[in-house]
C-alpha cells in the first residue's frame, strides 16, 4: 500500500486502532524516519490515550493509559538486540495494546501473533519542499489472530 503523506500515515494508525484489543501486538519496521512514530501517534490518538505519543527512544517503552480500555504500550526496540532484552521490560502484553518500533527479529519467542508493517521509502521517490514523500507499506499477519487481513483491503487496493 502507498501512504502519500504523514497525515495519511496517522490515519492508517487510526484505522488499525479500531481493530486493536488487549493482547494485540503491532510491529513497525522501517529505517530511521520511515514514519513508525507518525503512525503510532495516529493510532494513540484514535485510542484516546492520555499523553502525547512521541518517540520513546530514551525510555525504551512508554505506557499510555486510557480511561476506557487497555493501555497502549509504545516500545522503541532500536537499542535492544535480543528477545530476552525485550522480555526484560516486563510488558504486560496480555493486558495491553503493544506497538513495537524496530522489533524485527525480536518477537519470535515472545509472542506467536503480531501484525507487522514494513515501511520503506521507495527508491527515486519525490520529496516535496515540506519533506513529504510517499511511503510504501507491506502488511503481514503472523499467527491466527492476524490470518484474515480482509479488513485492511480497502486501503491496500
Ligand atoms: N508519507 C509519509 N509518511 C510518514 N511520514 C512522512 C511521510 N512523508 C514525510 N514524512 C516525515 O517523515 C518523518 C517520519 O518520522 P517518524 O518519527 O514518524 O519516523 P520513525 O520511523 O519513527 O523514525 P525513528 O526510526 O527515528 O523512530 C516525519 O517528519 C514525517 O513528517
Ligand atoms: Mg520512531
Amino acid at each position: 500500500m502507498i501512504v502519500a503523506t504523514p497525515e495519511d500515515m496517522a490515519a492508517l494508525g487510526a484505522l488499525l486502532a479500531t481493530r486493536l484489543q488487549a493482547g494485540d501486538l503491532v510491529a513497525l519496521n522501517g529505517e530511521l524516519g520511515a514514519g513508525k512514530t507518525t503512525l503510532t501517534r495516529g493510532l494513540g490518538e484514535a485510542l484516546g490515550v492520555r499523553g502525547a505519543v512521541t518517540s520513546p527512544t530514551f525510555v525504551l517503552a512508554r505506557t499510555h493509559p486510557r480511561t476506557d480500555g487497555p493501555p497502549l504500550v509504545h516500545v522503541d526496540a532500536y537499542r535492544l538486540s535480543t528477545a530476552a532484552e525485550l522480555d526484560d521490560l516486563d510488558i504486560d502484553f496480555a493486558a495491553s495494546v503493544v506497538v513495537v518500533e524496530w522489533g524485527e527479529g525480536l518477537l519470535d519467542g515472545i509472542t506467536d501473533a503480531w501484525l507487522q508493517l514494513d515501511i520503506v521509502r521507495p527508491v527515486g521517490g519525490v520529496v516535496t519542499d515540506d519533506g513529504i514523500e510517499a511511503r510504501e507499506i507491506e502488511v503481514s499477519g503472523h499467527g491466527d489472530r492476524w490470518a484474515d487481513l480482509a479488513w485492511l483491503r480497502p486501503l491496500v487496493e
